[in-house]
């Protein structure tokens, strides 16, 4: 009797054991995964600088159309170390959406609409990595353009410290800055901006924007 009862521990002992080897077995990639999991877990605790230490704490935001704002915008990356980010339209302007002389055109049609916000190509930017925003863009009728607007509405800008820059044709920064400010709802921290001419030096950008201690 005894006999039979440990003959029939050991059959279900030896089962328990291959169903658990075939379970780990078969497992192997969710095994991996795990590890790989909870290595994230560990990383989404610490900041995000230690969890990337290639990484800036700074973000170059721009928009362009025509080339001087990107000009700008590597400048100012380039002076601080930060990383880079285009904020691309899903509908690209072209050169007729761009002419200023005709009313009927896009870009003013959208400037003349504070409700109008044009799509993004993508949601890409990584904002929450980033304690810093340069936000950098053109002039168009004396304001951000549009697409702009979007962009501070389309992430969560919470306890950023956000730095705008611009070019313009002549035209100085302006009010354009206060009414970006007003879209974060005062959850982020503006810095007084800034318009630079395309003949600003690039030691120039650079002194500016060290003085603002980032
Ligand atoms: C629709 C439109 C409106 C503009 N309005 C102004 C303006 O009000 N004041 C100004 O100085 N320049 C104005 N500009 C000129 C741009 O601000 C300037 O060319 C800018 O550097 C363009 O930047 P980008 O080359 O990065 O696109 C306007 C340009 C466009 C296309």
């Amino acid at each position: 009797m005894m006999k039979r009862w440990v003959t029939l521990l050991l059959a279900v002992l030896t089962m328990f054991a291959l169903t658990a080897c075939g379970s780990e077995g078969g497992k192997a990639a969710p095994k991996a995964e795990n590890a790989t999991a909870s290595k994230a877990g560990e990383e989404a605790k610490l900041p995000p600088a230690a969890a990337d230490p290639a990484k800036s704490k700074i973000l170059v935001a721009y928009f362009s159309c025509t080339g001087n704002t990107k000009a700008l915008a590597e400048k100012a990356a380039k002076a601080l170390h930060a990383d880079i980010y285009e904020i691309v339209p899903e509908k690209p302007y072209t050169s007729d959406d761009l002419n200023y002389n005709d009313e009927t055109t896009r870009a003013t049609v959208e400037q003349k609409d504070d409700s109008a916000r044009p799509a993004l190509a993508d949601k890409n930017a990584d904002v929450a990595g980033h304690s810093s925003i340069v936000l950098v863009y053109p002039i168009w009728w004396g304001q951000a353009p549009r697409i702009v607007d979007t962009f501070l509405e389309s992430y969560d800008f919470t306890g950023k410290t956000m730095v705008p820059i611009c070019t313009s044709g002549g035209s100085d920064i302006g009010s354009s800055a206060d009414y970006l400010a007003k879209l974060t709802r005062g959850k982020a921290n503006w810095k007084d901006g800034k318009r630079f001419a395309a003949s600003d030096s690039e030691d120039e950008v650079k002194e500016w924007l060290k003085s603002l201690g980032l």
